[in-house]
C-alpha cells in the first residue's frame, strides 16, 4: 500500500497538447465542444462521451459521479438517469449542476456550468424507446441509489419486469428520463508542455445574447 502511495505521489506526465489559438475559436461555445468531441470521437478516446457531473443539495453539500452525455446543443447538454436517484433529488433541491469532460488521449479537459431542467416526457419517452429492451427492464426494476438487500433481489425484480411485459414493449418508468444542463460557462483546457497549459472560457452575456471569449492563467 505505501509503495503505491508513493507510486501516486511521483506520477507525473508531461502533456504535449498543441496550443490554443482564440482566433480559431468558434464563436459559439457548442460549436467549440462540437469540434472537441468530434476530435476525441476520430481520436477515439475510450467512452468519449462519459462525463463527470456534480450536483449539490439544498445545503451546497456537493456529490459527483460520471454519466453519458447523450445529446448536445444550444438549448444543453442532456443525459439520463433516475429521477429518484441521489443526484435527482439533489437536482430537484437545487437545480445548479457542472459537468467535466478528462479526454486524457488529448490532453483535454472542458468543463461547464449552470441550470438543469426536466427533459419533456416526449423526449425521454423517445431516448428510453431506443434503448436496448435489456436496459429498459434494468432501469424498471433499479431504485438507483437505494440501498439493495441482494443482488438476487435486484435480479429477480428484473425478472419480474421481463415477465410481466413478455411480448410488450417495456414502458419507460415515471422516475426515470432525461435532463438538460443549460450552460452560462463552458471552459476548454489544452494540457501543454511544463505545466504551461491553455484555458479558453466563455460566459453567458447577462442579457443571454451571445458569449464572451476570455483566457485564464493556467
Ligand atoms: C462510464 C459510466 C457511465 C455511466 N452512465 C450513467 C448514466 O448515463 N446514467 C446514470 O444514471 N448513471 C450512469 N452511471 C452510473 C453513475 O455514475 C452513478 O453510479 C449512478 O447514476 C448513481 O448516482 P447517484 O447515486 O449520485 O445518483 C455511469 C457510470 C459510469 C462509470
Amino acid at each position: 500500500m505505501n509503495s503505491i502511495r508513493r507510486m501516486t505521489s511521483m506520477l507525473r506526465n508531461e502533456y504535449h497538447g498543441e496550443g490554443l489559438n482564440l482566433a480559431d475559436f468558434s464563436h459559439d461555445p457548442v460549436e467549440q465542444f462540437g469540434r472537441w468531441m468530434e476530435d476525441a470521437l476520430s481520436m477515439k478516446v475510450r467512452e468519449p462521451n462519459a462525463v463527470h457531473l456534480a450536483t449539490a443539495d439544498a445545503s451546497g453539500r456537493p456529490s459527483g459521479r460520471i454519466v453519458l452525455l447523450r445529446d448536445f446543443s444550444l438549448k444543453g447538454f442532456t443525459f439520463f438517469t433516475s429521477y429518484g436517484s441521489r443526484k435527482g433529488e439533489e437536482m430537484k433541491q437545487n437545480s445548479h449542476a457542472a459537468m467535466t469532460f478528462f479526454w486524457s488521449d488529448l490532453y483535454r479537459q472542458v468543463r461547464l456550468g449552470g441550470r438543469v431542467t426536466k427533459l419533456p416526457s416526449e423526449e425521454s419517452d423517445a431516448y428510453f424507446m431506443s434503448r436496448p429492451r435489456e436496459s429498459q427492464i434494468s432501469a424498471a426494476a433499479s431504485h438507483q441509489s437505494r440501498f439493495l438487500e441482494s443482488r438476487e433481489l435486484l435480479e429477480r425484480n428484473a425478472a419480474e419486469v421481463d415477465e410481466k411485459f413478455r411480448d410488450q414493449p417495456i414502458p419507460r418508468p415515471e422516475n426515470w428520463g432525461g435532463y438538460c444542463l443549460e450552460p452560462d460557462y463552458i471552459e476548454f483546457w489544452q494540457g501543454r508542455e511544463h505545466r504551461l497549459h491553455d484555458r479558453i472560457v466563455y460566459t453567458r452575456n447577462s442579457d443571454s445574447a451571445g458569449w464572451t471569449i476570455r483566457l485564464l492563467y493556467p
